[in-house]
């Protein structure tokens, strides 16, 4: 059905609808890109869709199908550049062009090395009027940890932490749960429900034995992420809830130097164990090989959670690309444990920086945004 819309209703706008269309695929398309497309024709809505699951029709497509004839003579907003291959449902930039669609807007280039400006080529060549960045701050938002993946061949790393407001995650005895209160734990759950990897280190499971499980999200995603824990040394016990495979399925990266027993130990309890190359520093896996082999596994975005020392090494390596804070009104002093437990800098100027990205009241707590300052586009 057309919905009509004020007469001028700019192409930012139109955008932002098909950034919000994409946004519905965001749980369910992983490993492929969540996009959105709108159709219009002189102003009216005639078609739009997203992509659902990878196997079903693409944005476009679905926006296409929804249009039907009225696609002839449209104007096609797409949150990412249409692709150029072919796969269940055809090239996009060929079932716009067949469907004649004359011009089309698009916020990013796919970095995919499959498109990358092919999409573009194929619909100039033919012809469509082709505007490039519109909405692009906000798509390249959207659309992060996937551009991330494709442009380096890493998962997208947000690192998650509860603190208190002198920055302590456990307090001396080591207890941490729970520092935070039920609603802002709730947010933490979606957070987890829109990875596909939930990352710990053995530290964490030992002491905290958690089940990394997703609850009481909306909407489910399609999939339960991969819990992944980081044990270079094999001194994760197979047993506890990270070990029931009814939950979500477990990897363990070790390195060549677990203890032995421990792997074939692992591998009964259900998990599957990959080796990873361990830290220059002496200390643990190379973090930066960890996220190679986890964006081998299509995993676009892990949360890592914890504990000090996983998120210390991964600031000392520079690889978060988004942290999430949320800290409680409550102190726990010098012997709590730092939320990053690293050396840091000699000199302030040295300190590494993100960006304040966004900062949110839940009940009593904060939850502060920051991200690694990206590229747009
Ligand atoms: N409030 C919160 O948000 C929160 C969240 C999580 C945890 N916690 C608390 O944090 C505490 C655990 O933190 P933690 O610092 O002791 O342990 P951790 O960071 O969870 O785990 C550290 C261990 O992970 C392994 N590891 C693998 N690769 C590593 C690398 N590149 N860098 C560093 N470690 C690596 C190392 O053991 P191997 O050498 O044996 O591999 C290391 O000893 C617990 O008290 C827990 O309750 C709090």
């Amino acid at each position: 059905m057309a919905v009509a819309m004020a007469t001028e209703v700019s192409d930012s706008e139109l955008m932002a609808r098909a950034i919000a269309l994409a946004e519905r695929g965001r749980r369910s398309a992983p490993p492929n890109p969540w996009v959105g497309c709108v159709l219009t024709v002189d102003g009216t809505i005639v078609g739009e869709g997203f992509h659902e699951r990878p196997g079903e029709a693409h944005a476009e497509v679905a926006a296409l199908r929804a249009a039907g004839d009225r696609a002839r003579g449209a104007t096609a907003y797409t949150t990412l550049e249409p692709c150029a291959h072919t796969h269940r449902t055809g090239p996009c930039a060929d079932a716009l062009i067949e469907a004649g669609v004359v011009r089309v807007v698009t916020a990013v280039e796919d970095p995919d090395p499959q498109v990358r400006g092919r999409g573009f080529d194929a619909l100039r060549e033919a012809g469509v009027d082709v505007v490039v960045g519109v909405g692009d701050a906000e798509a390249t938002r959207s659309l992060a940890p996937y551009l991330h993946h494709r442009r380096t061949g890493r998962a997208f790393c947000l690192a998650k932490v509860a603190m208190t407001i002198d920055g302590r995650i456990a307090a001396a005895d080591g207890t941490s749960q729970w520092i935070t209160a039920d609603g802002t734990r709730q947010n933490a759950h979606e957070l987890r429900a829109d990875a596909q990897a939930i990352v710990v280190g053995s530290g964490t499971v030992i002491a905290d034995e958690p089940a990394l499980s997703v609850r009481d999200v909306e909407p489910a995603p399609r999939e339960a992420p991969l819990r992944v824990v980081l044990d270079a040394r094999g001194r994760v016990p197979a047993r506890g809830p990270l070990f029931d495979q009814a939950i979500a399925p477990t990897l363990v990266l070790t390195s060549d130097h677990a203890q032995p027993g421990a792997v074939d130990a692992w591998r009964s309890a259900g998990a599957k164990v990959e080796v990873v190359p361990t830290a220059t520093s002496g200390t643990g896996l190379d973090l930066a090989a960890v996220l190679a082999l986890l964006g081998a596994h299509e995993v676009l975005e892990a949360m890592f959670e914890g504990g000090a020392r996983v998120h210390g090494a991964l600031i000392a390596a520079d690889l978060v690309d988004h942290l999430v804070t949320y800290v409680a009104p409550s102190l726990l002093g010098t012997d709590g444990l730092p939320a990053f437990d690293w050396a840091g800098p000699s000199t302030l100027a040295h300190a590494p920086r993100l960006e304040l990205d966004r900062v949110e009241r839940i009940g009593t707590d904060l939850r502060i945004d920051y991200r690694r300052p990206v590229e747009v586009g």
